[in-house]
């Protein structure tokens, strides 16, 4: 398989900027498909990668983006809507999919790495049913494809450990809903190795693959954690189960919505997987402690 051109959709973002430097140290062709992107965030991308502006929900353009090109990457994503009917997550999940899926066919690309989430499909949140539609539209393509379901993704400028680092700065007691809810961060390299090991390897088609890293943290150690890396003395206070609804009660009415019902909803199923597909595809898991002072910038 010579991969030579990727597209990338979401490739503006965190996961994306690291993908696309993996990608581009192997000496691959990368083009980056984005609705707008300002000079901030072009600044955070290599500069010898392509950037093609416009309407991803447009099929025209998503055809003429994918001709000539070897693989596709699909990394849109949001973790929260406008309102709470899961319509925005079927549009950005499930309907740019097929529209990607039919872009490929009608071109004749057959190579399609998809992003999905750990417990896709599972639990009522309508992030994870519509992530989880999303995969069965993959599945049923009769593309070359391949999915990827993480666990939180770890790294320089993450939402995770980056934004707890933010609100910790201000905040000296830090009260949290489902404080037990366990996760399994994974580095970002880790993640960017997977999918340009994918490109390398025909045998990864047809496959699904959990992204894991190597420990287990409840949301309580995360924040924990967090604070510790920068000798911040904090209060991490776990909320009892009725006030940690009532906090997303008022998270979702927030501007910027920090944490919303959904999240919620989310947050009831554990993040961690017994099928690391990190080993599988001859990947070492890096753990993310050590990580700690690079991913906060204090390295
Ligand atoms: N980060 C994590 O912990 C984590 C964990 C599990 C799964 N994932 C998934 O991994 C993928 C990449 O995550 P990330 O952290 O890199 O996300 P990110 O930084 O938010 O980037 C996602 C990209 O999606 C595009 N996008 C956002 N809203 C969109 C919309 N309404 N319609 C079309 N495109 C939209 C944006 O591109 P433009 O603005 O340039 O169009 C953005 O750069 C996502 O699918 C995410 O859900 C992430």
């Amino acid at each position: 398989m010579d991969v030579r051109n990727v597209v990338i959709l979401g490739g503006s973002g965190f996961v994306g900027r690291h993908l696309a430097a993996r990608l581009r140290h192997e000496g691959r062709r990368v083009t980056i498909l984005s609705r707008v992107l300002d000079a901030a965030r072009r600044d955070k991308l290599p500069p010898d990668v392509e950037v093609r502006e416009g309407d991803v929900y447009d099929p025209a353009f998503l055809r003429a983006a994918f001709a000539g090109t070897d693989a596709v990457v699909n990394l849109t994503g949001i973790l929260n809507e406008h309102g709470d009917d899961g319509r925005e997550f079927e549009r950005v999940f499930v309907a740019l999919t097929e529209h990607v899926i039919a872009a490929m066919h009608a071109v004749g690309v057959r190579r399609l790495l998809q992003m999905s989430a750990l417990r896709a499909g599972e639990g009522d949140s309508h992030y994870l049913q519509a992530r989880g539609r999303a995969e069965q539209r993959t599945r049923d393509s009769n593309l070359d494809w391949t999915l990827f379901r993480p666990s939180l993704i770890a790294g320089p400028g993450d939402g995770l450990f980056c934004r707890f680092d933010a609100l910790l700065r201000y905040a000296p007691v830090l009260p949290i809903g489902r404080a037990e809810a366990r996760f399994q961060p994974v580095w970002v390299g880790d993640v960017a190795e997977a999918y340009a090991h994918a490109l390398n390897d025909a045998g990864t088609i047809g496959q699904r693959y959990d992204l894991v890293g190597p420990d287990v943290m409840t949301l309580a150690e995360i924040v924990r954690m967090t604070a510790a890396a920068r000798g911040r003395r904090r209060l991490v206070l776990p909320l009892p189960r009725a006030l940690g609804r009532l906090q997303a009660e008022v998270g979702e009415h927030l501007p910027g919505k920090p944490i919303s019902r959904d999240n919620w909803r989310s947050l009831q199923l554990d993040s961690v997987s017994a099928d690391n597909g990190l080993p599988r595809l001859g990947i070492a898991p890096t753990p993310i402690p050590p990580q700690l002072p690079r991913i906060l910038g204090i390295a």
